[in-house]
């Protein structure tokens, strides 16, 4: 029996240090990049012994035979961001950035975050939580117009305004195409925001967690839908966005607040629905894009951390979990 790690870790610029990216998942090409880019940021800063690794199904002994220590984990979606590779790093006693198991596979679930932000009095929009059996009956618990989301996706893949109860039957079978679980919540009009969370040890060894500037984003198309996210010029981001000092506040003090309530570690991304100035959560992203493009770069920047201090943070955070 191996013994299992007791001692204070510290990484050292010496450390065996991997960088996971790409993986099983179909968010696998926004992973690479980002990953390429930690990779590079992490040698920047000075690190001497870091691999980047495409994650497949041999990643357990990849990971042995290299002998790593530390992994930074720049998967997104399916085996990456829910709770399986953390899952794995666990067992192999690999030390790892970010949220740990049980945080990851809850915010995975858009139906688990609400369900458990619930207990803390978070503002939530009215939703109820169906299946392929069940949609019809409990809908009527709603007011229209709606919005049909698969509980397990992101990229806002799935995803269906339903305006009138004739489209829901179809709205529905496009959400059940990903998953088996489908969250239908009310359609509020409002401004969609985003906070960044990030963790570090302060000089007493305690575990300061902060938020970073809110990103707003204004749409030319009705909602922020796949097309808004992924077409260039369809989407405004406002930094900071564009709220007063008391609404600001409020948001980052929610989005530490679902951070916290989930377990979470190291990194989140929270994302906001604001209408009728009440901030509600929509969902928190345990594993946010490092691209270029990326929103928590960005965020970071508007606080005066730069990417490759923002990759130092987050890999540091495999010292606190
Ligand atoms: N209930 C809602 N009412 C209005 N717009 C919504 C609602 N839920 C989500 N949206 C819009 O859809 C976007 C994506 O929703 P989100 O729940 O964050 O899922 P994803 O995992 O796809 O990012 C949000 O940023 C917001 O603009
Ligand atoms: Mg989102």
């Amino acid at each position: 029996m191996e013994d299992i790690k007791t001692s204070v870790k510290k990484i050292t610029k010496n450390s065996k240090i991997a960088v996971l990216c790409g993986g099983l998942s179909n968010e696998r090409e926004v992973s690479l990049r980002s990953g390429k880019n930690v990779f590079k940021a992490l040698i920047d800063k000075g690190y001497k012994d870091v691999t980047l690794i495409d994650v497949d199904r041999d990643i357990a002994k990849t990971l042995k035979e290299a002998n790593i220590e530390y992994a930074v984990n720049v998967l997104h979606g399916r085996y990456g961001e829910d709770g399986c590779i953390q899952g794995v790093l666990e067992f192999l006693g690999i030390d790892y950035s970010g949220c740990n198991v049980k945080s990851s596979a809850i915010c995975m679930d858009k139906i688990m975050t609400k369900k458990v932000l619930s207990t803390v009095g978070i503002p939530l929009i009215n939703s109820v939580n169906v299946n392929k059996d069940n949609y019809k009956e409990e809908v009527k618990k709603l007011n229209f117009p709606l919005i049909i989301k698969p509980a397990n996706e992101g990229s806002s893949i799935g995803m269906t305004k339903v305006n009138k109860i004739e489209e829901l039957d179809n709205a529905m079978k496009v959400a059940l195409e990903c998953d088996k679980e489908i969250l239908i919540e009310e359609y509020l009009t409002g401004e969609s925001a985003t906070v960044g969370v990030l963790e570090r040890k302060t000089e007493d060894g305690s575990i300061e967690t902060f938020a970073t500037p809110i990103l707003g984003f204004k749409t030319k198309t009705e909602w922020y839908d796949y097309e808004a996210k992924y077409t260039k010029g369809l989407t405004e981001f406002i930094l900071p966005a564009n709220f007063d000092k008391e609404l600001t506040e409020k948001i980052q003090n929610l989005a530490i607040l679902a951070h916290k309530t989930c377990g979470c570690s190291g990194v989140s991304r929270v994302d906001f629905l604001v209408s009728n100035n009440i901030p509600y959560i929509l969902e928190i992203n345990t594993n946010p894009g490092m691209t270029d493009t990326s929103d928590l770069p960005a965020q970071a920047n508007e606080m005066g951390i730069n990417y490759n201090e923002l990759v130092e943070l987050i890999l540091k955070s495999a010292e606190i979990k």
